[in-house]
């Protein structure tokens, strides 16, 4: 089903003095939102479950994401033999859990939960990319295209649903628009957040504006113009909007320049020079 395994990673051409520990943290905190991935899997069942196919996608989807956790998961217990995944895992779990038995999408609709899901991939498939470009690592570059190329792949699928559902619903390109920030927002709130305090082995309490500060300040300068370009154009198409169009060519500006100024106050915050 997945389009690459954990052998196909070259993991003997690891070379440790090109890792930067910073970049480390980082995948210790991707590697266990991954691992989550499959609760998120049970909870589309749940609520698409009078919709033919959903779950079954759903399910192989959550597959990939967990195949993205375990390739991480392997690379920072090469790169740190300290790092206990177990304890960590739990540690996050346990602070961040996914109501499973959900039967009602939390985002109102089904259209409106397909938005949601490509605004996830689009950040996700941006994350890696960034990562991908900025590392010198090569065996951590390798995980970061191929998991990046999957995520690009997930955002297809799920905006071919969220094009389906609007169809039947029709939920309106605002309605849409509204989703799809009010996710943005969620992914610089918590969990990738959590993870990365959790990943970091901090044993202070856990405080969230430090927490994603340190994460988001060391993430948000990774991103190009190119690959913040083509995020914002996946994003807008999922809620109906041309990217092409002045009104998507105006948001992509506005939130390029934005992501920069915020990118350095978090930047500054965080006392990375
Ligand atoms: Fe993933
Ligand atoms: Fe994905």
């Amino acid at each position: 089903m997945g389009h690459w395994t954990l052998d196909d990673i070259p993991w003997d051409k690891f070379e440790p003095h090109k890792l930067d520990p910073e970049l480390l943290k980082l995948v210790k905190a991707a590697c266990m939102v991954e691992y989550h991935s499959s609760a998120y899997g049970q909870y589309l069942c749940a609520v698409f479950s009078e919709e033919p196919g959903v779950c079954e996608d759903a399910l192989a989807w959550s597959e990939e994401e967990v195949q993205h956790g375990q390739a991480l998961r392997r690379y920072a217990e090469m790169a740190d033999p300290n790092f206990n995944f177990d304890n960590t895992f739990s540690r996050f779990v346990e602070g961040h859990p996914i109501d499973t038995n959900a039967q009602q999408s939390i985002r109102g609709s089904l259209c409106g939960e397909m938005v949601s899901r490509c605004a996830v991939e689009v950040g996700t498939s941006s994350y890696y990319s960034a990562l991908r470009d900025s590392i010198e690592e090569p065996v951590l570059r390798e995980i970061c295209s191929n998991i990046a190329a999957d995520e690009f792949r997930h955002y297809k699928l799920f905006y071919g649903y969220a094009k389906k559902f609007q169809k039947i619903e029709g939920l309106s390109r605002w309605a849409r628009f509204k989703i799809l920030i009010g996710r943005f927002f969620e992914t610089g709130d918590d969990e990738l957040s959590y993870a990365y305090y959790c990943g970091s082995g901090d044993t202070e309490p856990y405080a969230r504006k430090k927490a994603n500060t340190a994460c988001m300040g060391r993430t948000l300068p990774l991103y190009t113009f190119e690959i913040v370009r083509r995020g914002i154009g996946m994003s807008l198409k999922s809620a109906g909007i041309k990217p092409q169009g002045l009104l998507g060519k105006s948001i992509t500006w506005v939130g390029w320049i934005a992501l920069r100024i915020y990118a350095r106050h978090l930047q500054r915050a965080a006392g990375i020079t």
